[in-house]
């Protein structure tokens, strides 16, 4: 690993890495990804055990400190994030201010970002205790904002945080209309989303999480900084790509397709890929897809799901395992792929599939924003091009060019 950096500032030489495939960002003690060996760490601990044995409270209490609580730690975080669930009545006008049809992940990304409209008194950053209590503010408020967007946009009344349940069974009674609604307080459903707000809790330098830091850098208020990790999140490439397999799968829309749209993506000229395959980093199996793919046949059992689409995809997912030019690339299906499938099994629609992702990745978010807060290193983001335009010339007036 070479400090680049410093070689820059000695001899004015600088690196071409474009998408950052080969460049270390930063110096971070919260997750560790061995992408070779399918080996995903939070604060040193194997996703694997996290997943069987933690909840997500509590792996955001990791994530943001470093340990994993005591009780009396988890009691009393418990108690601070549930002390902040609810959100300004003001902030309703915002909602109210989007098209009825707008995508909740715009209205998520608006609303967190409002957030510092709200919270200016503490938000000096030089102040562990504000930089905490806006992390914690973050965490218990995106879920609120996150259910009040999706029944905004269907026109239903927003349903406020019931602060006697616990973090999932919260967000599912503030997202379904009718209290006797056979997922809300399910505990295969619960156990099932709070699995895969774990596994979308952190996940080093990604797209969404390196932007949290690069706007961080700049000192910006967190809740900017989150908003536009939000927005860096949308992206198919990114986050989006757990809305964008269920897109595919109706575009396939029968298992007989499937050979069809395994040859159409191994055609570069199609411009078509297989959504919720391939990862930047992992080159072998994402080991949360294989922790999320066993929830996926759990719940489909316990919830008795009989859809075509997941037939499609499950036909998917072996055509393209046993498929060479996937073999070769080492295309494995991630974790966006079975994400897709258990929402849409808990009846969740599909645009809200990301912002189910924002939800977790916020514990990631916070926990790197606090901790690029004191780091002593930490400087601006701000890197470097390799300039493609015209040489230097002369302006023409208008009338003679
Ligand atoms: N379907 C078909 N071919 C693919 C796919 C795919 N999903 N992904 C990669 N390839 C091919 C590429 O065409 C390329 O082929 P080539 O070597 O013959 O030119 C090769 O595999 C390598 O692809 P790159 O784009 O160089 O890989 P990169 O690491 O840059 O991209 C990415 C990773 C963006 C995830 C890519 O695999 C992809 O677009 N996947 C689909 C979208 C998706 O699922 N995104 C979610 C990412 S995970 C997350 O955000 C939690």
């Amino acid at each position: 690993c070479v400090d680049v950096s410093k070689l820059t500032r000695e001899t004015g030489l600088f690196t071409y890495d474009s998408g950052f495939t080969a460049t270390a960002s930063c110096k971070s003690a919260i997750t560790y990804i061995d992408g070779d060996k399918g080996v995903l760490l939070y604060r040193g601990y194997p996703i694997e055990q996290l997943a069987e044995h933690s909840s997500f409270l509590e792996v955001a209490y990791l994530l943001m400190n470093g340990e994993l609580p005591n009780q009396a730690e988890f009691a009393k975080f418990e108690h601070e994030v549930t002390h902040h669930t609810m959100m300004h009545e003001s902030l309703k006008n915002f909602l109210h201010g989007f098209h009825y049809d707008a995508h909740p992940m715009a209205m998520l990304a608006g609303t967190v970002a409002s957030l510092s409209a709200f919270y200016h008194d503490t938000l000096d950053l030089e102040d562990p205790a504000h930089r905490r209590q806006a992390a914690i503010r973050l965490l218990a408020k995106v879920p609120t904002l996150a259910a009040a967007a999706y029944r905004y946009s269907i026109g239903w009344p927003i349903r406020y945080p019931r602060n006697n349940l616990e973090y999932v069974d919260r967000f599912l009674h503030m997202m379904f209309e009718v209290p006797s609604e056979p997922l809300e307080l399910n505990p295969v459903v619960a156990k099932a989303l709070d699995l895969l707000f774990i596994l979308h809790a952190d996940h080093e330098q990604n797209a969404s999480t390196s932007t949290v830091r690069l706007v961080g850098s700049t000192g910006a208020n967190p809740y900017a900084c989150i908003a536009a990790g939000i927005t860096a999140l949308w992206g198919p490439a990114h986050g989006g790509a757990n809305e964008a397999v269920l897109k595919m799968l109706e575009e396939i829309g029968d298992a007989k397709n499937v050979a069809s749209a395994v040859a159409k993506a191994k055609d570069k000229e199609s411009g078509f890929r297989l959504m919720g395959f391939g990862h930047r980093v992992y080159k072998n199996f994402d080991p949360r897809a294989k922790i999320i793919r066993e929830m996926t046949h759990k719940v489909l059992g316990e919830l008795g799901v009989d859809d075509p689409l997941l037939e499609v995809a499950m036909r998917l997912e072996e055509a393209a395992l046993q498929d060479e030019y996937f073999i070769q690339r080492k295309l494995y299906p991630n974790v966006d792929f079975y994400s897709g499938i258990i929402y849409k099994a808990l009846k969740i629609p599909t645009e809200m599939f990301t912002v189910m992702f924002a939800i977790g990745r916020t514990a990631g978010w916070v926990s790197h924003w606090l901790e690029q807060q004191v780091d002593p290193e930490a400087k601006i983001g701000r890197p470097r091009q390799i300039y493609t335009g015209s040489d230097v010339r002369d302006y023409v007036p208008a009338g003679k060019r």
